[in-house]
């Protein structure tokens, strides 16, 4: 019986593929405020600002390749069973062959109404004015969980972390809840494995790995396998 694997991702896990992280020197909220472009108060306030910000990251992802991380978690798939739970709304965890993935803050090449995030459509990369119309009348937006919106998903990525017999969080400061307090949801006999070129303030319990994404996978998917 293979062990479960959950793996917490961050935008430092698509950093090696070009795309900002959010907190980084050169990070994305170092050029838009996140009150304006990344809440629900900001889509009020201005929605055209926030349908252009997406539909800028949207073209830039189809630009955009997984790295060796996304592709060495999609390999662990092959001895233990593998949940993704990722903070990130890139489908760079797709493309790079993973199967089980939790998108706790949506995804960006889906877009839906704001009549209650209903009618969800893969646009993929493409672009739209605001005023589309999504298929019940109202007006599209990105599906992509605001700050000030609910995390549905996080009760499905909390189960697939109390199950855990390893967790691994990659590229993620651990600055934002709910998704941050997922670590305390893994049993005290989960192995919990850190990979950031940087310090994470975070719980002891972790085996830090000081590593970027590609480095850090590489060295624990060896690690890993000798412990099979
Ligand atoms: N490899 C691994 N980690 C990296 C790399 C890399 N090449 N480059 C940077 N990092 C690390 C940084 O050191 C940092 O700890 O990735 C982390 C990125 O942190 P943030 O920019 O805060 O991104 P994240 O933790 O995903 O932010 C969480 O905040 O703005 C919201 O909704 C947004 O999902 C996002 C959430």
């Amino acid at each position: 019986m293979n062990k479960n694997l959950v793996v917490l991702s961050g935008a430092g896990i698509s950093a090696e593929s070009g795309i900002k992280t959010f907190r980084d020197s050169d990070g994305l909220w170092e050029n838009y405020n996140v009150e304006d472009v990344a809440s629900i108060d900001g889509w009020y306030r201005n929605p055209e600002l926030m349908t252009q910000f997406y539909n800028e990251r949207r073209s830039e992802l189809g630009r955009t390749q997984p790295n060796d991380a996304h592709k060495i978690i999609a390999e662990l798939e092959q001895y233990f069973n593998v949940t993704v739970v990722t903070q990130n709304v890139d489908n760079l965890h797709e493309r790079g062959g993973s199967h089980n993935i939790i998108h706790l803050h949506g995804e960006l090449t889906k877009v839906c109404s704001e009549n209650g995030k209903k009618c969800v459509e893969d646009i993929g990369y493409e672009t739209y004015d605001y005023g589309r119309k999504s298929a019940d009348g109202h007006i599209t937006r990105p599906f992509i969980v605001w700050f000030g919106e609910d995390v549905p998903l996080l009760g499905k990525a909390a189960e697939a972390v109390e199950q855990a017999d390893i967790l691994i969080v990659i590229g993620t400061s651990l600055n934002v809840y709910p998704a941050a307090g997922l670590l305390f949801s893994a049993r005290p006999s989960c192995k919990i494995y850190l990979i950031d070129p940087k310090e994470v303030n975070t719980t002891s319990r972790v085996e830090f790995i000081q590593k970027k994404a590609t480095e850090g996978m590489r060295i624990l998917k060896e690690k890993l396998l000798a412990e099979l």
